[in-house]
């Protein structure tokens, strides 16, 4: 395998890029090192990049199509790397998983209708909820043993209030559960006794650390993939967030249709000519890329485990079993909710995402994203230790 180089640092400031060039209109302030938004510090693939030179060097951007390569390159990705087999005509396009979330939502269930979350949990699964005026039900994770899991007790009663949906995070944003076989069962049938459509963003399921597999839902049995939407996307796995470009996949004709009607009503299923290459590319050569970056992302969780034990006891981290965000419990500090967001832009110095915009849950908390180099990593966290040991 070759050596690749995630040690490298890429000067991001004045690229465009909203974790960098965003700061000041986020935390008031450009003097903070950003660890928020859940996009990587580091280059994509080396085959991604060449493939969108080639695209630009081209020099006509005219509207796009997604090849018969496209198509077989999502396939062999779910299939070869996870054992999921996907038809072609299962796959439809979408410029995000969150869009996808939205036109899931309008497709399959209807104003006032109620779906599932499960707290702490990635903001937009509330807001997609809201803004299309259906209600929120929440299905709050709970700590067992200092590991987050399902409550499947409350969520059988919920689901006998009658549930149309449940948006699963899978792996889970922010407390980095990848869900075990069992777990996904146990959910899966409570979805099908309940007639309760599952949604499942598997955007983080290419990042899991050893010991742990990523499965995807729909691969559990015929009967739950044909209740089951499916989320995909390349754009964390490879850091193309910016070329917005996912895949959602349904086998159940019917609710396929219903999602294409949705999905061409407004228009937005062209993709992107660069979005559309690096897809291809990326999937297609960046296996082994992708299971490099892997292992320094697990070396990276395990430093900063270390490193917030031996020297920020104040502060616990829930340890992640894969994605490249860490939920950090910073109750101990004895700080509200507002202090503790100015104790880390004002004292430590360091951008990272509220705990509390992950709902009522993450009070207490704040979610600091390590896909960075090491050295920004240590900047980070040396930043931290010497903002709460200069408290004491
Ligand atoms: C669980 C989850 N879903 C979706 C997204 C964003 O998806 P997209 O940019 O494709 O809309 C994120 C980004 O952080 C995420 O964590």
């Amino acid at each position: 395998m070759k050596n690749w180089s995630f040690d490298t640092i890429v000067n991001r400031e004045q690229s465009g890029c909203r974790k960098w060039d965003g700061r000041k209109n986020v935390f008031g302030t450009d003097d903070v090192l950003p660890m928020w938004i859940a996009d990587m510090d580091f280059q994509s693939p080396p085959a991604v990049i060449e493939a969108l030179k080639k695209c630009a060097a081209h020099g006509v951007y005219g509207y796009p199509l997604q090849s018969d390569a496209y198509y077989s390159a999502i396939m062999n990705w779910m299939e070869q790397r996870y054992g999921c087999p996907v038809e072609r005509e299962w796959i439809l396009d979408t410029p995000g998983v969150v869009p996808a979330i939205n036109l899931a939502i309008q497709a399959f269930t209807r104003p006032c209708d109620k779906i599932v979350i499960q707290p702490p949990v990635y903001p937009p699964f509330y807001s997609s909820i809201v803004k299309n005026r259906r209600q929120v039900v929440e299905n709050p994770l709970v700590v067992e043993d200092g590991r987050y899991v399902m409550d499947f007790r409350d969520l059988e009663k919920k689901m006998q209030l009658g549930i149309k949906m449940i948006i699963l995070a899978s792996p889970h944003n922010p407390v980095g559960r990848i869900w075990t076989k069992e777990e996904l069962q146990t959910l899966a049938n409570l979805c099908l006794r309940y007639n309760v459509l599952i949604l499942s963003d598997e955007i983080h399921g290419d990042f899991v650390f050893k010991g742990h597999r990523y499965i995807p839902m729909r691969s559990m049995s015929p009967e739950i993939a044909r209740s089951t939407i499916t989320c995909i996307a390349p754009s964390k796995s490879f850091n193309i967030a910016g070329l917005k470009t996912a895949a959602t996949i349904i086998s159940n004709r019917k609710l396929r249709e219903l999602f294409r009607d949705a999905l061409e009503a407004v228009h937005i299923s062209d993709g992107n000519i660069f979005g559309i290459a690096a897809l291809e590319a990326a999937y297609r050569h960046g296996g082994d890329w992708l299971d490099a970056l892997q292992t320094y992302l697990e070396e990276n969780s395990n430093f900063l485990a270390q490193f917030i034990k031996n020297n920020i006891p104040d502060i616990r981290m829930i340890k992640p079993e894969g994605t490249y965000l860490a939920w950090l419990d910073c109750r101990a500090l004895g700080l509200s909710q507002t202090e503790l967001r100015d104790f880390f832009v004002q004292k430590a110095r360091v951008g990272l995402n509220d705990g509390l915009a992950f709902g009522k849950q993450g009070e207490g908390f704040m979610r600091l994203n390590f896909g960075c180099p090491r050295e920004t990593l240590c900047d980070g966290l040396e930043r931290i230790a010497n903002a709460v040991k200069s408290r004491r």
